[in-house]
């Protein structure tokens, strides 16, 4: 790999420059190019997740197992943060383990930006909170990009619950840093006008959001961050915001629908769109696994350099 990669950790897109997200990029695509079976042989990679996770946890550890690295098998759950234990002093005592990374999935926005600085390990986080999820946005940019080689003058509307989604913030961040125009569609107390301000279009109708994209990101609703009444009923959200086939329809002929799961299918997109031939929801998955191999690497080379 010849970059000039100098971060021990991934904690976020939004201060991260172009550059560096190019840089995993590359890297990724590389790996699915090419396997790389010792890059991190001897190195062990602990899963700290304190909240449910499929593809991201799955994915990390084929990551971590497809470049040589051992994966230590810790449930927060049944450890020693159960009994009042800080989070630094476990992940101080499971870096006297050998653990070399740590992969942290937490409900607390911006729980890692302090605790990061105090470990030697690398710190790469896989959600935290309504704050950031960089490795999912990364793979959502990977899929776009192998299909469409660069994202200037590219629309992508991200529609639904992006007030309590990590995945909208960090892909906005993202997309715009590399060129491309970021719509966020959305009943207003999901998708307040106030996100204006970070530089992204707001838009409330979905058919006006939609039309001429060039993708669309379907984002569910976050029931377990949100109080009562955020939308009246999730009947009257799938009537009004539900990506439908003729919604669909409204974006380019050639346009894509991405998910970063889990879908909640004939809620915020109804099965025909999810399963038809637009879609790469499957293939954002597969990307995700060659996306945190990027992510391990690159974050070890800068332990390494640092
Ligand atoms: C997302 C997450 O956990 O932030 N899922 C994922 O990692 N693929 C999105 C979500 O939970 O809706």
């Amino acid at each position: 790999m010849t970059n000039d990669w100098v971060l021990k950790d991934l904690l976020g897109l939004e201060r991260l420059g172009a550059a560096n997200i190019e840089a995993i990029l590359d890297a990724a695509a590389s790996f699915k190019k090419a396997p790389s079976p010792e890059l991190l042989a001897g190195r062990t990679v602990a899963f700290l997740f304190s909240e449910a996770s499929t593809r991201t946890r799955s994915s990390f550890e084929a990551a971590a197992l497809r470049l040589g690295a051992e994966c230590l098998s810790f449930s927060a759950a049944g450890s020693s943060l159960a009994k009042g234990e800080t989070m630094l002093d476990t992940m101080l005592n499971l870096q006297a383990v050998g653990v070399t990374h740590f992969v942290v999935r937490h409900e607390r926005s911006g729980v890692l930006e302090d605790l990061a600085p105090k470990l030697d390990a690398c710190v790469i986080n896989a959600g935290d909170g309504w704050h950031e999820h960089p490795t999912q946005a990364l793979l959502d940019l990977l899929t776009l990009l192998e299909r469409w080689g660069s994202f200037k003058g590219r629309k992508v509307v991200i529609l639904g619950d992006i007030r309590h989604s990590r995945v909208a913030r960090s892909n906005l961040f993202a997309l715009r840093k590399l060129g491309a125009k970021v719509v966020f569609c959305g009943p207003t107390p999901l998708v307040p006008d106030a996100f204006a301000a970070l530089g992204v279009q707001v838009v409330h109708n979905v058919e006006e959001a939609l039309k001429g994209a060039d993708a669309v990101n379907v984002l569910r609703l976050q029931l377990e961050r949100m109080e009562q009444g955020f939308v009246p009923s999730l009947a009257d959200y799938a009537l009004a915001y539900q990506l439908t086939p003729a919604r669909a329809g409204l974006m380019k002929p050639e346009a894509l629908v991405l998910h970063p799961g889990p879908m909640n299918r004939g809620v915020e997109i109804a099965s025909e769109v999810a399963d038809g031939p637009r879609s790469v929801i499957l293939e954002q998955v597969a990307n995700g696994v060659f996306v945190r191999m990027a992510a391990l690497a690159l974050c070890d080379q800068g332990r390494a350099r640092g």
